[in-house]
């Protein structure tokens, strides 16, 4: 099989890159990705010198070049998950996230079509996508597979549209595909613009923790090797046509969440207890910010058999000790314009 896995030297997608190589040594996993400034080749340095791997830089905006990639080679499944991801950056630039996130999904998708026309069978293209499309939750209820979509960020107009056109190239081409709606990730090789990996570097530099209005938002947090299972699971056994929601049944307020995480990173780091707590600081509030995600995740408990294998406790320590222990890989990507990126969003 030659699987066309985008995004791969990102944070997600990396896990997915080393899983489906380790796992599946038949398997030519050829991996896709622009290399922007989330995409990192230093995440897959364990696996690049495998013969079954193979990494292509590349645009997916750029139509010509996934046109000619995919006449170049014969793939039998795509795993689509180039995206922009930031909610932040969604808000400054919207039309960065509609040219990549839709524009480039839609490029991936005619690639596929066109050169799978003639013979569908065994052939997959695998849209992974977030719980975000959903919009908000109140206090109560979760997101199924049938919640309407209801987006309110940039981001996720942007992801629900692209959902929209892989669903419409099903029904409209009859191209064979499976869409999965994730909850918030964490772990391992997470850039630091998000929450926690960008909370363990301030903590690391005793820097301040901006956190957003008064930090009662709520997100479902799933560590990332889960993730990378479900996607495993789905991509071989998910049914054609179908979405799959995926969670942590982990739901954290983020305040609660940010002093469970100073609590560890005192331990670790032989502060004083209550020492990172002193860092917080309530900054002004994300626009349209949303109040709660939370992802029913039984229909792929119950088709499928995939639950989280690690609790959120275990996979906070884990994530914390291997940043502590990738200094270098942290020192990398903070340097440079990150701190132009940072002083921008947050002075
Ligand atoms: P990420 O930002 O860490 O990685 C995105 C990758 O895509 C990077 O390697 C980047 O270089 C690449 N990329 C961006 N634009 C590209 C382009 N035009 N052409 C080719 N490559 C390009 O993102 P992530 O957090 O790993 O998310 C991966 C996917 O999973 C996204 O589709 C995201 O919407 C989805 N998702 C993320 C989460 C989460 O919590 N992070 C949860 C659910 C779903
Ligand atoms: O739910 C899945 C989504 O989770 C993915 O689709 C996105 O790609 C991913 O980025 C993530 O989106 P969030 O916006 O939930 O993640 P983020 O880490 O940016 O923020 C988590 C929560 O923490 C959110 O309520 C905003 C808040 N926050 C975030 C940052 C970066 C802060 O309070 N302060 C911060 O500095």
């Amino acid at each position: 099989m030659n699987i066309l896995i985008t995004g791969g030297a990102g944070f997600i997608g990396s896990h997915v890159v080393r899983r489906f190589v380790k796992n599946y040594p038949d398997y030519k996993v050829y991996n896709l990705d622009k290399l922007t400034y989330a995409g990192n080749l230093e995440n897959l340095k364990d696996i690049d010198k495998l013969s079954n791997y193979k990494f292509i830089k590349g645009d997916i905006v750029d139509e010509e070049f996934i046109n000619s990639l995919f006449k170049r080679i014969d793939f039998d499944g795509v795993i689509h998950l180039a995206a922009e991801s930031h909610v932040d950056r969604s808000i400054e630039d919207p039309l960065a996230f509609v040219r990549t996130n839709v524009i480039g999904t839609v490029n991936i998708l005619n690639a596929a079509k066109n050169s799978w026309i003639n013979n569908f069978k065994g052939k997959l293209f695998y849209h992974v996508s977030t719980d975000e499309v959903y919009g908000s939750l109140g206090n109560e209820g979760l997101f199924t597979e049938e919640t309407s979509y209801d987006p309110n960020s940039p981001y996720s107009a942007s992801k629900a549209s692209s959902d929209h056109f892989v669903r419409a190239y099903g029904e409209t081409y009859g191209l064979p595909f499976v869409i999965s709606n994730c909850s918030n990730n964490y772990g391992p090789y997470h850039f630091p613009e998000k929450l926690i990996p960008l909370f363990i570097n301030n903590i690391i530099e005793k820097k301040s923790l901006p956190v957003y209005g008064d930090g009662k938002y709520t997100r479902d947090w799933l560590f990332v090797e889960d993730h990378a299972r479900a996607i495993d699971l789905v991509f071989h056994k998910g049914k054609n046509h179908e979405t799959y929601n995926i969670g942590g049944f982990n739901e954290w307020q983020n305040i609660n969440l940010v002093k469970l995480l100073c609590l560890v990173m005192d331990k670790k780091l032989n502060r004083t207890q209550g020492e990172s707590e002193k860092l917080i600081t309530y900054v002004k509030d994300r626009p349209g910010h949303d109040l709660r995600y939370a992802i029913d995740a039984s229909k792929i408990n119950k088709h499928l058999g995939w639950k989280p294998s690690v609790t959120f406790e275990e996979g906070l320590e884990k994530t914390v000790d291997w940043y502590l222990s990738n200094s270098e890989w942290l020192n990398h990507i903070t340097s440079g314009d990150y701190k132009e990126y940072y002083k921008k969003m947050y002075s």
